[in-house]
């Protein structure tokens, strides 16, 4: 589902009203909501008034989702930061423009997020699209040196939800609360076979019309294949780091970096919408290795995975250094630049780390949508990747997502459609 600043009414002229949005005025449809009022708030898709909503609800959603950025100090930008921005609006900056853009601070550091944000907003408009994750099995069999769920960590409380959890869990997100987009997410769980899959992607396109993607890691062709061929339509795939020492040492029990990126391959060969992206602040991570994982987007991704790394219990490297979140948005900034229409979550990490603002913060430093956690309750404290925190605002969102039209659905699926078929051409 997706999200829209809400509008005030201002005057009403028969079936039309004017509203006001942020600075400036509109005039839209108002024949779905007949009794709406001046000074009541609504939410509007393409010209037409959807829902009339309170102005308490109005103000917290425009508190997420409007643009503030209060620092711009343009005489404190040096002339080599202005023709980076410059050049971005006319070709693929250089490897070098990059780790600038990574390095900058204060006025430069703000002035990068703000034209992010511009950015967004004038090839996405101000939609923020809502998805959601199930995460329906924390078994792994992989020993990953960062991730709470390695099959060495045995204070795991292991749980897997059956099938037909899952079938009712994703039946539920999009027909009652109207989410169109899901992420069906595990450690790398074999007990799954391709064909439970399959049974299992068949039965919620079935009965909801929704998205699903799947993030289970390596599988390998023939089982990507097979769940494509049953409805899926997009993967959650993250190459975790461009440096290939780095993924060597971060992965001891033989994955390597080349079946990563045939995973990708053949991923998008299949014509899946591939997620992709890396973790921000692995120990040893340098500049250079960011800017590298921001080719490596640029080349695979269609629609963005990235996260900071928060040091996780029980690993290796728990006693390590958090990710830094201003880095985070800094490459959500940078990715933005490169990539104008590209879909980035804001990923829950960066809540963990950067506080509730840290939401907001990505969708101000360019990001467009949130994931929001699906899994039922009783699972939920077991899938610690890392330590995590939610908060009651996501009920809000959820609540005035335009689940009710069908407007959200149509436009993941144009916009998943020029991005496949700008890849094809
Ligand atoms: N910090 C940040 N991201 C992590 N992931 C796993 N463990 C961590 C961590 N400690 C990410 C990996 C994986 C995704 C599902 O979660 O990038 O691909």
């Amino acid at each position: 589902m997706c999200l829209t600043i809400p509008a005030k009414v201002v005057e009403i002229k028969g079936r039309e009203a004017i509203i006001q949005k942020e600075s400036a005025t509109k005039t839209i449809d108002i024949s779905l909501v007949p009794d709406v009022k001046i000074g009541d708030w609504i939410l509007f898709a393409n010209q037409t008034a959807v829902q009339v909503i309170s102005e308490t609800d109005a103000k917290e959603i425009v508190d997420l989702l409007e643009s503030y950025h209060p620092n711009a100090q343009p005489d404190k930008l040096s002339e080599k930061f202005k023709n980076i921005i410059e050049n971005s609006k006319k070709r693929d900056l250089t490897k070098e423009e990059i780790i600038y853009l990574l390095q900058t601070k204060d006025a430069e550091k703000e002035a990068l997020y703000s034209e992010a944000d511009v950015v967004r907003r004038a090839n996405l408009q101000d939609f923020i699209c809502i998805h959601g994750i199930i995460e329906f099995s924390n078994y792994c069999k992989n020993d990953c040196a960062y991730c709470g769920l390695r099959c060495q960590n045995s204070e795991v409380k292991h749980y897997r939800m059956t099938p037909e959890e899952i079938v009712s869990t994703a039946v539920k997100a999009a027909n009652v609360k109207g989410y169109k987009l899901l992420v069906l997410q595990s450690g790398e769980d074999p007990y799954y076979t391709a064909e439970m899959f399959a049974d299992i992607i068949q039965k919620i396109k079935a009965t909801a019309k929704v998205f699903i993607f799947i993030s289970v890691g390596e599988r390998g062709l023939d089982f990507y294949k097979k769940l494509k061929e049953a409805g899926a339509s997009g993967t959650l795939f993250r190459f975790e780091t461009a440096n290939t020492k780095l993924f060597q040492k971060m992965h001891p029990n033989g994955k390597n970096f080349e079946s990563r990126l045939e995973h990708l391959k053949f991923m998008k060969e299949l014509g899946y919408f591939v997620a992709t992206g890396s973790i921000i602040g692995l120990p040893e991570q340098t500049l250079e290795d960011l800017a590298d994982d921001i080719m490596i987007m640029k080349k695979w991704a269609n629609m963005i995975s990235m996260g900071p790394f928060v040091p996780s219990k029980n690993t290796p490297l728990e006693k390590e250094k958090s990710g830094d979140p201003e880095m985070n948005f800094k490459m959500i900034s940078v990715v933005r630049l490169l990539m104008p229409k590209i879909r980035i979550p804001v990923v829950t990490a960066l809540e963990t780390l950067a506080d509730e603002g840290g939401r907001k913060k990505g969708l101000l430093a360019g990001a467009n949508s949130l994931m929001l956690n699906l899994t039922p309750g009783k699972y939920r404290a077991n899938y610690k990747i890392y330590d995590n925190k939610f908060f009651d605002k996501e009920s809000i969102w959820e609540k005035y997502g335009l689940f009710k039209a069908e407007e959200s659905y149509q436009m993941i699926e144009e916009r998943m459609g020029e991005e496949l078929n700008k890849v094809i051409k």
